[in-house]
């Protein structure tokens, strides 16, 4: 038993080095990126406490995770609290569902965005202290044509239940709607100006969380916007999302910027099948289901090459650890140069804060 549980930890340790990876940083309007890796399916995500987002196809990009029994709940506890996740994934054309219970309070924004590398997006954003309304806006290339977002009245308080929320995405058009019904559409014309069209049109990844957007650290207008300053004391706040479906219009291993348009046209379907969608079809086992199912045979082997390991293992595990820490924080610099690039302000605030928590750090 304490032998099993020791491999269990070597193994764990191993997986875990294995699976930190860095995505790299890339502005395809002005660099020649690496392709990104595609969905290439259609898939749920039902999310509690005992069904929690799977870190291959999810990451965790600022604050942890709190799951209940029938959701995972994004929470403010305290000032600088904003946990986002992001997916691993693209989809090039497609439908998001969000079922969502938005935060309650002044100055707590609940948001749910498609963004794409050259910071095309799509976003759903509740103000925390105005429960019948949510609002829709959109961005090409980061750029703003004027009035793109929109506030909706809505049938119910949506701090209460959850609603379906859902975004319909293709190159004609933009729609937005709510438990089944139509609240608004843009079409790619809509998104056009004399200067050119502004449309989201890149492969885009989903970016969900909840951020103080009426911190007082935030400038005036922001804190307008969000409904007035935040009170901390009131808190916490807590942004719910039951279930995620995730369709990909397209099918392939890879989108591709072929050149630095931004247009569709220049995004290229690199054919085969998605990394992604194999793992997420896989039948997840633990390490501890493994073991139970393997023969007496192996687990003796196993057992025999692993004590001899388990001396040098421990040293190797020591050095991998500071090692991993170095990366992390090579990761970590690299993440926030890239969220002091985007346009999102949910991104630029986590990224403020992040380097002035850096320097009291220091
Ligand atoms: C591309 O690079 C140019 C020159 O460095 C810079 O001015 C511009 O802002 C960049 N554009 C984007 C979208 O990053
Ligand atoms: C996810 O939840 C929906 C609605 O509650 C249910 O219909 C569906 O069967 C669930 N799917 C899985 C895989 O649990
Ligand atoms: C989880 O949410 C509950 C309810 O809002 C809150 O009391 C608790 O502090 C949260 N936990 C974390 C770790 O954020
Ligand atoms: C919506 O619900 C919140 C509690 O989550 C409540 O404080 C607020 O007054 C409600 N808003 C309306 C307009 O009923
Ligand atoms: C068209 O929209 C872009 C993006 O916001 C903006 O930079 C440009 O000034 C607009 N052009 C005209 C003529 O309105
Ligand atoms: C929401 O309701 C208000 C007041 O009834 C109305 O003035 C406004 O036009 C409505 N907004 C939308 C987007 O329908
Ligand atoms: C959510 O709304 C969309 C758009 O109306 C609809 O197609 C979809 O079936 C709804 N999902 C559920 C689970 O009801
Ligand atoms: C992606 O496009 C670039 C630029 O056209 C090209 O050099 C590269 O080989 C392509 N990559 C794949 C995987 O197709
Ligand atoms: C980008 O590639 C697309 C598709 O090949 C092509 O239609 C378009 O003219 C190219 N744009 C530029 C600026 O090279
Ligand atoms: C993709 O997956 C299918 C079914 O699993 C397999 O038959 C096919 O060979 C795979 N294609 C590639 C390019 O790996």
């Amino acid at each position: 038993m304490v032998r099993s549980a020791m491999i269990a930890a070597l193994v764990a340790a191993f997986v875990s080095t294995v699976s930190a990876q860095t995505s790299t940083e890339c502005q395809p309007l002005n660099e020649t990126c690496s392709p990104d890796p595609a969905l290439s399916t259609t898939h749920t995500w039902n999310l509690s406490s005992s069904s929690q987002l799977d870190t291959t196809a999810w990451s965790i990009t600022n604050g942890v995770m709190n799951y209940t029994e029938d959701a995972l709940g994004f929470t403010i506890n305290k000032k600088m609290d904003s946990p986002t996740i992001r997916s691993n994934f693209y989809i090039f054309w497609g439908r998001m569902e969000y079922h969502v219970r938005a935060a309650p309070g002044h100055g707590v924004i609940s948001s749910v965005v498609l963004e794409s590398d050259d910071l095309d997006e799509v976003d759903w954003e509740w103000v925390g202290s105005e429960g019948m309304h949510v609002q829709s806006n959109w961005f090409g290339k980061g750029q703003t044509i004027a009035n793109t977002g929109v506030t909706h009245n809505l049938t119910s308080n949506a701090t209460l239940d959850f609603h379906n929320y859902t975004t319909w995405w293709d190159s004609d058009k933009l729609e937005w709607w709510y438990d089944g019904t139509l609240l608004r559409t843009v079409t790619y014309e809509d998104a056009t100006n004399s200067s050119g069209t502004w449309y989201p049109q890149t492969p885009v990844t989903i970016r969900m969380g909840i951020w103080p957007g009426g911190d007082p650290s935030q400038p005036e207008g922001r804190i307008i916007w969000a409904g007035g300053e935040i009170d901390y004391n009131a808190g916490p706040y807590t942004m719910y999302v039951s279930q995620i479906l995730a369709q990909d219009f397209s099918t392939g291993k890879e989108y591709n910027y072929t050149n630095h348009s931004g247009d569709w046209q220049s995004i290229a379907i690199v054919p085969g099948n998605s990394t992604i969608e194999k793992e997420l079809n896989k039948v997840h086992l633990s390490t501890a289901q493994k073991w139970d199912r393997m023969s007496e045979g192996s687990r003796i082997a196993i057992i025999v090459v692993a004590s001899a390991v388990v001396g040098t293992g421990a040293i190797v595990f020591l050095f991998c650890c500071i090692r991993q820490r170095r990366i992390g924080k090579r990761e970590w610099n690299i993440q926030n140069n890239k969220w002091v690039e985007e346009r999102t302000e949910m991104m630029n605030m986590q990224a403020e804060w992040r380097q002035k928590g850096y320097v009291e750090m220091k």
